[in-house]
């Protein structure tokens, strides 16, 4: 049997949009992606999950009234529905302990950078790239890991070295590194973990 994906998302959604492509194209054979959730109702990924004709559900920290009741409304929705593997993909809500150890060895989550750097509390998004370049590395990249209690202190699945060029800003690095790593990556570590969950459960 196939495991039940749900990507949770806040913003764009294109690390979904490649999800789904991949899906399509039959790169993902032990996964289905079944759900997808937006913590945020404006995230343009909620439009694509409908134009692909997938469930989404917008599901605030404001409408429950705060962090610890919104991961308990997030983690019965995610059991009512039977989701093997849930995939943060720009999900921009740290999820606390309870939660990950709820749904232990069966999260993932992609980061615009090579883990152990640039990463952890304060690092998302943008600023991942801003502080790269900051830094002055050479090298940058993406990483596919498994999640725990410790921000972005998850197992390492995947992870792809992408180069900095010079003249780079934030915004033309972060567009390199999803085209380069995070679209690639993100859909082989869903089937990778779809594959061992479906094993398990068989
Ligand atoms: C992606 O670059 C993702 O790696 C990053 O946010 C962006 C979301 O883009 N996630 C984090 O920084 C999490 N720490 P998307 O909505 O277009 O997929």
């Amino acid at each position: 049997m196939k495991t039940k994906i749900a990507v949770l998302v806040s913003g764009g959604g294109t690390n979904l949009q490649a999800l789904l492509d991949a899906q399509y194209a039959g790169k993902i054979p032990s996964g289905e992606i079944v759900l997808v959730v937006s913590n945020n109702s404006k995230a343009f990924a909620l439009e694509r999950a409908a134009k692909a004709g997938i469930k989404a559900l917008c599901i605030t920290k404001k409408e429950c009234g705060g962090q610890e009741q919104f991961e308990e409304k997030l983690a019965k929705t995610l059991e009512e529905r039977g989701i093997g593997l849930i995939i943060l993909a720009g999900f921009m809500s740290i999820l606390g302990e309870k939660f990950t150890h709820r749904f232990e060895n069966r999260i993932i989550n992609v980061h615009p950078a090579l883990i152990p750097s640039f990463c952890g509390k304060g690092y998302y998004g943008l600023k991942v790239h801003e502080e790269a370049l900051k830094y002055g590395v050479k090298v940058t990249g993406a990483t596919v890991h498994f999640v725990n209690e410790i921000p972005d202190g998850g197992k390492i699945i995947l992870q792809k070295a992408v180069e900095i060029e010079e003249g780079d800003t934030p915004e033309i690095l972060q567009k390199r590194v999803m085209e380069q790593a995070e679209w690639i990556l993100l859909p082989q570590a869903a089937e990778i973990v779809s594959k061992q969950l479906a094993g398990k459960n068989a």
